[in-house]
């Protein structure tokens, strides 16, 4: 994800910026980011095969670690921006960029969010899941569910021609229709030659100066931050790293790396090793 502060400022500034030359044109680089797009789904998988009571965010981390080595594949937040950890591990308040760590274990009823990016072959894809520890109900069910949905009601905005403040537009829509709000700091990407491409800053909400076109070609990391009240995360503490909102408020975040086509849009992020070359 990308932490952005919203300023009027640095909105007009991205509005009319030229996103060329993060356009895929060549089917030899769509199958570049099929293959990276398939390797992260699959970490993510495999991780959240593990998530259970008992385990440790650090040993989930650990297991991310062996599958990327396996898959050739290089951790972006590590490569990027010298993270602590081969993914981010978000749990429960934690709202993204938790930090694996063997002192936090998971317990029944936790909701964990695990964030896998990575890159080969000069290609990045970006993906992440939010998982409960064991079953949950109610509230933190509803939360998760509509987050959810709003990620696949986003990504089928992912069309050429449209409007990339239709994604954001969505996601606030449908947050609103079940009583819950999204964060406005936290925003969905460009993704494809570096973790965060043009075009920056895919708002959770509608932002009605954003006035950019959305074009074939474009690979953008969908990702919604749907809240329970607070529309704003903060830095926690002194790694750095760790956000939360000022209440300590429930987040639910999902994320896909998606292709703009000529047609509907393609999701990159499939845990399908027939893109594995
Ligand atoms: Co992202
Ligand atoms: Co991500």
């Amino acid at each position: 994800m990308k932490l952005h502060f919203s300023s009027f400022r640095y909105i007009i500034n991205i509005l009319y910026k030229e996103g060329e030359k993060v356009i895929i044109k060549t089917e030899k680089e769509l199958e570049k980011m099929q293959e990276i797009g398939a390797i992260c789904a699959l970490v993510l998988k495999e991780m959240g095969e593990a998530v259970e009571a008992g385990i440790s965010t650090l040993e989930l981390d650990m297991i991310g670690k062996a599958a990327f080595a396996r898959y050739g594949a290089v951790s972006a937040p590590i490569a990027c921006y010298n993270f602590p950890g081969y993914t981010c591990i978000s749990v429960n308040e934690v709202v993204a960029h938790g930090i694996p760590s063997d002192k936090k274990i998971l317990k029944k009823g936790d909701l964990i969010n695990i964030d896998v990016s990575a890159h080969k072959d000069g290609y990045f894809s970006d993906t992440a899941y939010t998982y409960s520890v064991g079953e949950v109900f109610g509230h933190k069910k509803k939360l998760m569910d509509c987050s959810y949905r709003a990620r696949d009601l986003a990504i089928a905005c992912a069309v050429a021609g449209g409007r990339l403040n239709e994604l954001g537009k969505q996601v606030e829509k449908e947050a609103k229709r079940n009583g819950f709000t999204t964060i406005k700091n936290l925003c969905g990407h460009g993704v494809g030659k570096t973790l965060h491409d043009e075009p920056e800053s895919i708002y959770n909400y509608h932002e009605k100066l954003d006035r950019r076109i959305i074009k074939e070609g474009m690979a953008l990391a969908i990702e919604t931050f749907v809240s329970e009240r607070d529309n704003y995360v903060e830095d926690f503490g002194d790694d750095g790293w760790t956000l939360v909102t000022p209440n300590k408020c429930q987040v639910v975040q999902y994320e896909h790396s998606v292709m703009v086509t000529d047609g509907e849009p393609l999701i990159l992020t499939v845990p399908d090793a027939s893109f594995l070359k």
